[in-house]
């Protein structure tokens, strides 16, 4: 790990794709400080209305961190989650392939936990990631996507096979 700033960083050692290794073996150096990083995003939190701020920090297979902070709008309902502001990001630099998503807050005895909407947008993109709930003094739990949305709807659902189909979609 290089920088704690802000951007698309890397994080060493996180690439998994392309290194042969059994689940007990993996190097896990990089969830300190990736959660680090979920921590760094929190400071640019917009949250003139709840002052809640929400720090995302999502890593993909190769490396690559997209950071993310909460968004939040004179419009209530127009605010941005940390989490779903950092996957925009990915997705939009090309990114679909995620390994985990480390999330911060302020709250002082309790690990943040997404709300529902963003776990179902992490969702899209596979159930069986890895999710860093964290506290601010970088004590974390780790979940996966299904443990945190199960019986979940996904992509893969709208492609079997129907009782009804429509043709014009009507
Ligand atoms: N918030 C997040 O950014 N992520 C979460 O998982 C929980 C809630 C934000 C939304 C809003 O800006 C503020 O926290 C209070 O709900």
């Amino acid at each position: 790990m290089t920088d704690f700033g802000i951007g698309e960083l890397r994080v060493d050692g996180a690439d998994t794709e392309a290194r042969n290794h059994s689940s007990e073996e993996e190097n896990e150096d990089w969830i300190k400080p990736l959660i680090h990083q979920s921590q760094g995003a929190k400071e640019f939190a917009y949250c003139p209305y709840s002052k809640f701020r929400v720090g995302a920090a999502l890593l993909a297979h190769d490396g690559t961190v997209f950071t993310g902070c909460n968004v939040e709008n004179a419009s209530y309902n127009l605010g941005l989650c940390a989490e779903r502001t950092a996957i925009a990001k990915a997705v939009s630099g090309g990114y679909r392939s995620f390994k985990a998503i480390a999330i911060a807050s302020d709250l002082e005895d309790q690990f943040i936990s997404p709300c529902g909407g963003c776990r179902q947008f992490m969702r899209e993109f596979g159930d069986h990631w890895s999710v860093y709930l964290s506290k601010p003094d970088g004590s974390y739990k780790e979940m996966t996507i299904e443990d945190l949305l199960p019986v979940s709807f996904g992509p893969e659902d709208l492609k079997k096979k129907r009782l009804f189909t429509t043709k014009n979609g009507s």
